[in-house]
């Protein structure tokens, strides 16, 4: 594969064939790895989804605090999970999140987690809401309307220091 592979994304084709690998998926760029650990597996010894939600909730939190500019953020719903496939001890997994609307107080996103080494897709979850909240967890419209590929709009205040040192 070359760079220009790397760096042009795929079109959009969900009945892809699973052996099949793509840099990017449907215009999801694929940015969190994670290393399947001893404390991840479930009693089958396959990776936990408990433990896989767990990181793209973290994923999906990170995401919407860069984009809503917002370190209140609230997970809202999660919608149906699709299992496709799994992992095991010693796999390497992929995380990709995209936007896929932005409301008034809320962000909704798409995710879709895959095996690096069985080239396989684990899960897509096609809604993961979150809404951005004032400090007192109402929620507060964030006024953006589209994706930004930078960091112009990282929160200038932290809730636990109500600062944040800028370079
Ligand atoms: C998030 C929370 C503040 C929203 O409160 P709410 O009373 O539903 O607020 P609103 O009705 O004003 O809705 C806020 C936004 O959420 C959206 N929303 C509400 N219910 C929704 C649902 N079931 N599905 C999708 N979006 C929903 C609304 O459309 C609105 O988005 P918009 O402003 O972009 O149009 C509140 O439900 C809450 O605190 N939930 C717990 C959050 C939490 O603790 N998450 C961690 C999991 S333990």
């Amino acid at each position: 594969m070359n760079v220009s592979d790397q760096t042009n994304p795929e079109p959009a084709n969900r009945e892809r064939a699973a052996s099949e690998w793509y840099w990017s998926e449907d215009g999801i760029n694929f940015h969190t790895r994670k290393w399947v650990r001893p404390e991840d597996l479930n009693a089958n010894g396959t990776l936990f989804g408990g433990s896989l939600l767990r990181w793209i909730d973290e994923e999906a939190a990170i995401y919407a605090i860069i984009q809503l500019g917002n370190y209140r953020v609230v997970t809202k719903l999660i919608s149906e999970i699709n299992f496709e496939s799994s992992a095991l001890q010693g796999d390497l997994i992929e995380m990709g999140l995209t936007a896929t609307h932005f409301g008034r107080t809320s962000l909704t996103m798409r995710a879709v987690v895959r095996n690096m080494i069985t080239r396989k897709r684990i899960l897509s979850i096609e809604r993961l809401v979150f809404v951005s909240v004032d400090e007192d967890g109402t929620p507060i419209p964030h006024g953006y309307s589209a994706i930004t590929y930078d960091r112009d709009r990282m929160p200038r205040e932290h809730p636990r220091t109500d600062s944040v040192r800028l370079p």
